[in-house]
């Protein structure tokens, strides 16, 4: 039946606008737990087999140790870990909650463990909102929009039934209360998207009493969003093509009433789920070189590059590291509800303290590192908009790609990934990809091979993300360009930029200043979703 599908939408619960509302979500759930290194042995006292009998590490004796076939190995144990989700979700999964996400730490933590005691490693419990949409309909004036989409994380119709009513038009972005005019109670509000987030929309509805809300776009395309962080006057909320919203508008226009048929199944559910830090016993624990992935995939499908890949780059790199010894701190992170929104790396950023955040001196974000019509992309963080040192990171994958004689591509720096808690608590950041779901371009098919007018991962956020959704070449290469990035700054921060104080914070957000306000600007997403 058109317009009425079954699918899995993966929430999203935090969004950097909001983020003080998701303290306010998590903390009293759960305590904050210290940060690995608070339970660190003195380094006087690391053991020797800790490292301190061993060659301190170089750059390219840790890439001579990167090989395809351990990654090909661990991806193999990537998916059949996966399988354990089959009986809940009929089909391979990764996603937080499920049994193949469960097995996934399990994995990672053993690992880990058996390297001995060359790292410390925590657990680090967080809270994350996950919703599923089961079905959804939406009828306006007997026709069903093709790009109608409920947001994540919306809540169900009354009772998970249809409701009817006609369309009210919204004054403005409806962004203010008085926006809402009192006609919207008991009908359905049409607000256009801008200004402010989607949850802040679907609260200010739910307030004035609609039954539900439609979003829509002011540029012709459809809008695939999330609420955000849940609130108890969100109601079940769509988004809308701009181009599916013109002629609604028009018949508003001429005072015609639009009927309109909402129906939302859905749940919004609360689970507790596991950031992993490893850090090396050895190393200066004031100055910390800090790289993550995500353990977690979308509920669609097993996520062996999104983000099997990077997840086990990590685990590679970490476990080869242990031949060498490191003047600096290394710390691995492995975080989870990624695709809810960024929730484990937000949670981890929210709750360092000022004199922990400190000791991190840049974070590298490893995140789809071997898509199948790979680019070699670089995330474009400049100092100018970002915490400064961010470019001389970028430029650390720079001068790599153009030393192997490998082309690149610059991609923005916009929010989709784990780094953005970090740009926004002030600390230096960047990283590597290989593309999600943007299309290949002739020139990118002439500067890294591959098929021109196809996504770089056709399986992305798929249930076909699987064992061959791998190019290996590529997923070699960057592991051996991670490598490099942790044996370089491991080794030496020597002319790597002093943390600074530029106030990247919620509180500079709302000021309006600087550079932290000009990356707010240009941020639109947080994960894979719009929420503004
Ligand atoms: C460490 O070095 C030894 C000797 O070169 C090698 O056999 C081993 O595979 C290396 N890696 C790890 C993780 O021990
Ligand atoms: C880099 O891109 C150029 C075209 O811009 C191409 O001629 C060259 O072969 C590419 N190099 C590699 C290593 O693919
Ligand atoms: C991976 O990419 C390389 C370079 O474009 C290509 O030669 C190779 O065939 C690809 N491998 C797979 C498995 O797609």
């Amino acid at each position: 039946m058109a317009g009425l599908k079954r699918l899995a939408v993966g929430g999203l619960a935090v969004l950097g606008g909001v983020s003080a509302l998701q303290v306010q979500l998590q903390k009293p759930l759960v305590d904050a737990v210290e940060p690995a290194q608070a339970r660190l042995p003195a380094s006087a006292q690391a053991p020797a087999s800790a490292g301190r009998d061993k060659p301190l590490v170089d750059s390219e004796d840790l890439q001579a140790a990167i090989s395809k076939d351990s990654l090909l190995g661990r991806a193999k144990e990537l998916f059949e870990i996966a399988k354990l989700g089959e009986p809940e979700y009929n089909h391979p999964t990764r996603v937080i909650g499920s049994a193949g996400h469960v097995g996934t730490l399990d994995y990672i933590y053993k690992s880990l463990a058996a390297l001995g005691d060359y790292y410390t490693l925590s657990k680090q419990p967080f809270p994350a909102v996950s919703g599923n949409v089961f079905e959804f309909r939406l009828v306006l004036d007997h026709e069903v929009p093709a790009s109608a989409s409920p947001m994540s994380l919306t809540p169900p119709t009354k009772n998970k039934q249809p409701v009817y009513g006609h369309l009210v038009l919204v004054a403005n972005e409806g962004c203010d209360a008085d926006d809402y005019p009192a006609a919207v109670s008991g009908q359905v509000a049409f607000v256009k998207r801008g200004t402010c987030p989607f949850g802040t929309k679907s609260e200010l509805a739910g307030k004035a009493g609609a039954i539900a809300a439609i979003v829509f776009n002011y540029e012709t395309f459809p809008v695939q969003g999330t609420l955000g962080t849940p609130s108890p006057d969100h109601v079940a909320t769509f988004g809308l093509a701009g181009s599916e919203a013109a002629p609604v508008l028009a018949k508003l226009a001429k005072g015609d009433t639009v009927d309109v048929i909402a129906y939302i199944d859905a749940v919004v559910n609360t689970i507790v789920t596991d950031n992993i830090i490893a850090q090396t016993t050895q190393g200066d624990p004031d100055n910390c070189v800090m790289l993550g992935g995500h353990s977690d995939s979308v509920p669609e499908g097993p996520g062996i590059n999104d983000d099997g890949s990077g997840s086990i780059t990590l685990l590679e790199v970490a476990t080869q590291l242990t031949n060498f010894s490191v003047n600096n701190c290394v710390r691995f992170a492995w975080w989870a509800g990624e695709e809810e929104g960024l929730l484990g790396s937000d949670y981890y950023v929210d709750v360092l303290t000022p004199s922990e955040n400190r000791k991190i001196r840049l974070f590298m974000d490893y995140d789809m590192l071997a898509s199948p019509n790979f680019a070699f992309q670089i995330y474009d963080a400049r100092n100018d908009v970002n915490p400064v040192g961010s470019q001389e990171l970028r430029d650390l994958y720079v001068d790599w790609y153009a030393a192997h004689g490998l082309n690149y591509t610059f991609i923005a720096f916009d929010g989709r990934s784990d780094y953005d808690g970090f740009i926004r608590h002030g600390i230096p950041g960047g990283g590597i990809a290989t593309g999600a779901e943007g299309i290949k371009s002739k020139k990118e098919a002439g500067q890294f091979g591959g098929e021109p007018g196809v996504p770089y991962d056709v399986c992305y956020h798929a249930l076909c993300d699987d064992v061959s959704n791998l190019n290996l070449t590529a997923w070699e290469l960057n592991t051996k360009l991670v490598a490099h990035s942790v044996a370089t700054y491991a080794r030496s921060l020597k002319g790597f930029p002093k943390r600074t104080d530029e106030d990247f914070s919620e509180a500079g957000f709302s000021r309006g200043v600087g550079k932290s306000e000009t990356y707010k600007q240009k941020t639109k997403y947080h994960g894979s979703k719009l929420f503004i």
